[in-house]
């Protein structure tokens, strides 16, 4: 925890990615009701509302100690009204009645049961609210109107909406590396997300893949799957090749606002057993009842060639709300356009190289933050 002489609140930096955010904080009451608004204005589609509860949020995660009085508040940056009545209140009350009435509404609850599936955007969850429905029993009576994925979603869920632990992580990483290393001798396989922000449990695993010979790592993910498969491992899985040449030029590559980007990838379930010697999967099947002695675990798998790995890595580590901070920084303080591609400057018409993730702190005039202090 940083200490409380270290920073001082009135020179907060605006954004997020100029600040150190560590996993364990001295705010988490304000900071949980501030970002259950941030959930609910995002299951409404106020995607306004929803970045200014999480940047005010952010803000108290990075402070170095807990607000106890709300005169606090001034000077800091990215609070409104909203959020300092929010924080007044519970220094007052110890409890926040909006919060409150948030959080037992049926909508709420049933937007935040419907999106926790995997393949369930806010979209989605709220046509389905808007039908009536209201309990996964409800969509199971349904299944015409799920795709593969939900379906698969609603099948692990009870696994899937466990935490995985990093000891899992771990375990599932090793797994990864096996089948890797087998077919592409050489690659290597990073631990990327919140795991590797510090976070001892996460909602899935994040892999970055990557090969020193620029080019052997191209059609990595299907060869990969196919071995995992054959050993009973996949319950799930979508893989998507890359899509380099919709992309054409980096320009055009890093000039999609969104953080969507164009690598092979896979989005899966894999099953972790609970103990490997203990299992034996039957040739070419998988196994027919997860939960039983294993666990179902949310696997994300992305392939960068070696020359863009720095830019994967850093838009792979998160938290999304670092992200969208470093991308917001980028274009509005530095005129340049930075995805998990590149970084590319519009007006001099250069993209930047970076062959770490310090070079691209250092391209765009930022003190380098360590994964541990992106927990924005
Ligand atoms: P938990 O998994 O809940 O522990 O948190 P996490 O931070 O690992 O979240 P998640 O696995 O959803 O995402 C990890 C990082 O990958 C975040 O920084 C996301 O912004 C980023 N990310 C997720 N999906 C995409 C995507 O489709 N494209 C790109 N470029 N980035 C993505
Ligand atoms: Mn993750
Ligand atoms: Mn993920």
């Amino acid at each position: 925890l940083p200490t409380r002489s270290q920073v001082d609140p009135g020179s907060l930096p605006a954004y997020a990615c100029q600040r150190h955010t560590p996993l364990n904080h001295h705010n988490l009451c304000f900071t949980e009701a501030l970002e259950t608004l941030a959930e609910a204005a995002g299951f409404e589609g106020s995607q306004g509302r929803l970045i200014s509860f999480r940047r005010a949020a952010s803000v108290l995660r990075a402070l170095p100690g807990p607000i106890t009085n709300v005169s606090q508040l001034r000077g800091l940056p990215c609070f409104g009204d909203h959020s300092s009545r929010i924080v007044q209140e519970l220094l007052e009350h110890g409890i926040s009645s909006e919060v409150e009435r948030v959080k037992q509404s049926e909508r709420y609850q049933t937007m935040k049961l419907f999106t926790q599936i995997f393949g369930v955007g806010v979209k989605t969850a709220d046509k389905w609210y808007r039908e009536g429905l209201r309990t996964l029993e409800d969509l199971q009576g349904q299944t015409r109107k799920l795709n593969r994925q939900q379906e698969a979603g609603i099948r692990h869920f009870e696994d899937l909406s466990s935490s995985v632990w990093r000891h899992e992580a771990d375990a599932i990483q090793r797994v990864v590396e096996e089948a890797v290393w087998q077919v592409l001798p050489g690659a290597s396989v990073t631990l990327t997300g919140g795991f590797r922000r510090g976070k001892l449990q996460g909602h899935d695993v994040d892999f970055l893949i990557t090969h020193p010979v620029e080019g052997q790592e191209a059609g990595l993910i299907p060869k990969v799957m196919g071995l995992l498969e054959s050993q009973g491992l996949v319950l799930y899985q979508h893989t998507q090749s890359n899509h380099y040449q919709d992309f054409k030029d980096l320009e055009h590559k890093v000039s999609q606002s969104t953080a969507i980007d164009a690598y092979e990838r896979c989005f899966s379930i894999l099953w972790l057993p609970k103990s490997p010697t203990s299992f034996h999967p039957e040739a070419g099947e998988g196994p027919k009842e997860p939960s039983r002695d294993g666990k179902a675990v949310r696997v994300d798998l992305v392939v960068a060639p070696i020359s863009q790995f720095a830019f994967a890595l850093l838009g792979w580590t998160g938290s999304q709300h670092f992200e969208r901070e470093l991308r917001r920084f980028s274009r509005a303080e530095k005129q340049m356009l930075l995805n998990s591609h590149g970084l590319y400057h519009p007006e001099k018409k250069e993209s930047l190289p970076a062959a770490s993730e310090e070079d691209i702190f250092t391209h765009l005039g930022l003190e380098y933050i360590a994964p541990e202090q992106r927990n924005a």
